[in-house]
């Protein structure tokens, strides 16, 4: 599919409404695809404390760079990083997907998650929905700048037919 989105980085106040929507907790384990500089799965480990981040991107520098961040910080353990498509990665271990894409990536992602994810799985995007399906929540986040929205999804109740 390749390069479907530029890097623009979700503000950290939006990252950590995201994660406590989501409910992220030490059961989880958080896939953040097209993951940028790494913020969300850095943040999801350092501060929510999730059994494992795994961290998809395209771009060879930000993979670079986030790598160079996850040994620095000794968390190589907890944190994957994944040079790779985000419509070729399996996602079948993931509790929680975190999205910052467009809605029409988010609704080409939309028949992957049906046939890999487990039914209760969450997926929260900022400010993109999936069109078809319904948000269990919706949440609105000041950045001191804009307001950005989120939008919660549960695999299972929110595209039920
Ligand atoms: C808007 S940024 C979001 C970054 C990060 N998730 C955040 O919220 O801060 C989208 C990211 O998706 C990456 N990307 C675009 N298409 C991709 C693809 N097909 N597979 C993996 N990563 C991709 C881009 O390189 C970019 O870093």
């Amino acid at each position: 599919m390749g390069l479907r989105v530029p890097f623009v980085p979700t503000p950290q106040p939006v990252v950590r409404k995201m994660l406590e929507l989501a409910g992220a907790s030490p059961n989880d384990v958080v896939y953040d695809l097209g993951c940028g500089d790494g913020r969300i799965v850095l943040t999801a480990v350092k501060e929510f404390n999730v059994r494992k981040a795994v961290c998809v991107e395209l771009r060879d520098d930000l993979v670079e760079m986030l790598k160079t961040t996850v040994e620095r910080e000794g968390l190589k353990n907890r944190i994957e990083v994944r040079h790779q498509d985000m419509f070729e990665t399996d996602l079948s271990d993931a509790t929680i997907i975190t999205l910052f894409l467009l809605t029409s990536v988010n609704d080409e992602l939309a028949p992957k998650f049906e046939r890999e994810l487990k039914p209760g799985t969450r997926i929260v995007s900022h400010e993109f929905r999936i069109t078809r399906w319904i948000p269990l929540v919706s949440a609105t986040v000041y950045d001191g700048q804009v307001s950005h929205n989120i939008y919660l999804y549960v695999h299972g109740y929110s595209n039920r037919a």
